[in-house]
């Protein structure tokens, strides 16, 4: 199945200059949305994973399937604030200004192997400062899935340690 023709692409949103990924398309399509969940699954055959962590908000859309379908815990990263027991935060360069992701500090065990799930890959950011805090507790990131890649915004130049899969790319 092509995904890419699932995924629709709006103009100028949120702003001019960009062309905005719309996977809703995809996610109310049936045959597309189990397609893309056993594929991004299959790609973390033999790694092990006990866990899968999913960025807030378009992370929990691939990541809790995932982690269904594979057989491994789920855990979110949220945005500060949201998560109600003790959490440990890492915060990340925007364009203009500075964000910030935290995550429950008993959420994973040390030497847990962790994949991180995404809908996109755009420059980075996100998913780094994913990893920084799964890091900090002693997880292992073995892996770094996506839906979509923005391979022009390079943010695989961020990423160089880790193991990183799209199904989609966008050159
Ligand atoms: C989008 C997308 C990724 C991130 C990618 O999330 O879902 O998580 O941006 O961008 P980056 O690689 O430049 O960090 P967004 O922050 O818009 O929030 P959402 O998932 O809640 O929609
Ligand atoms: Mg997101």
């Amino acid at each position: 199945m092509d995904l890419a023709k699932k995924i629709r692409e709006i103009q100028d949103f949120p702003k001019e200059g960009i062309n905005f990924k719309d996977i809703t398309t995809l996610l109310k399509d049936p045959q597309a949305f189990k397609y893309m969940i056993d594929q991004l699954s299959q790609q973390l055959e033999g790694l092990n994973v006990d866990i899968v962590v999913g960025p807030e908000s378009r992370g929990f859309l691939a990541g809790a399937p995932v982690a269904y379908k594979i057989g491994a815990g789920f855990v979110p990263v949220r945005k500060p604030g949201k998560l109600p027991a003790e959490t440990i935060r890492h915060e990340y360069q925007l364009e203009y200004g500075t964000d910030a992701l935290e995550i429950h500090r008993d959420a994973i065990q040390p030497g847990q192997k962790v994949a991180i799930l995404d809908d996109l890959l755009a420059t980075g950011g996100t998913v780094l400062a994913t990893a920084k805090l799964i890091e900090e507790l002693g997880g292992e990131v073995v892996s770094m899935n996506f839906l979509i890649e923005l391979a022009f915004l390079k943010g695989r130049d961020l990423l160089t340690n880790y193991n990183i899969k799209a199904l989609v790319t966008y050159d």
